[in-house]
């Protein structure tokens, strides 16, 4: 354990291009500076089994799948992260930040795909059970901004970024409106700015509300 103190669980979210795995590794930089141990980690993957439905999941046409089979498979990957991965660190008293986890499940299959909220909630059941997030950082960003950013990066992993500007549309409200219904777990960060002011107010606020 970090002193007797447990781990915490982070995540973050938001479009594609929000400049999430920039900011995952300067929070890690600037835990480890407070003593703690971090993992850092991804979904969909994170573990070897995880990785091997990822890449089921962002390569290949759009139409491959329909959403809930995304689903499905997005929450088949996440129990086996949690149980190969994010609950083992959390026992020792790590600190695991995950870049993704369920809110991009109700983002994209549910806001941007029409998948029914109430069936994702159910499936949340089925593989997590009721562990939750201790503290969700959502990286707001303009739509065009994130995908021009993304195409930029982007090898194969296609498959997300060629859906309609729509469904990006859907996905960005539906992260904000998830925010807006759990403001005690969730905290909306401007990704619009440069990134050491985005990793300023990340630490600001991890630090007011996980209090370290
Ligand atoms: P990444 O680009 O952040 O690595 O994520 C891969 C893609 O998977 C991204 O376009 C978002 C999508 N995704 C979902 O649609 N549902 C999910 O539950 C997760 C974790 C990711």
């Amino acid at each position: 354990m970090n002193g007797g103190t447990p781990g915490r669980f982070i995540t973050l979210e938001g479009g594609e291009g929000a400049g999430k795995s920039t900011q995952i590794g300067l929070l890690k930089t600037w835990l480890e500076g407070r003593g703690k141990t971090v993992v850092a980690t991804r979904e969909p993957g994170g573990a070897p089994g995880a990785e091997m439905i990822r890449k089921l999941l962002v390569e290949g046409p759009v139409e491959k799948w329909d959403g809930p089979t995304e689903a499905l498979l997005h929450f088949a990957a996440r129990r086996e992260h949690l149980r190969s991965t994010v609950w083992p660190a959390l026992k020792i008293g790590s600190w695991v930040i995950s870049d993704r986890f369920a809110d991009s499940t109700r983002a994209y299959q549910g806001y941007g795909h029409g998948l029914d909220l109430a069936t994702i909630e159910r499936l949340y059941e089925v593989a997590v059970g009721d562990f939750r997030p201790d503290l969700t950082l959502i990286l707001d960003l303009p739509i065009e901004t994130g995908l021009a950013r993304a195409a930029a990066r982007r090898g194969t992993e296609t498959r997300y970024e060629n859906l309609p500007i729509a469904f990006h549309q859907r996905v960005k409200a539906g992260f904000l409106e998830i925010a807006r219904s759990e403001p005690q777990r969730c905290a909306v960060i401007d990704a619009g700015h440069d990134i050491d002011t985005i990793a300023a107010t990340i630490a600001r606020t991890v630090a007011d509300r996980l209090g370290i």
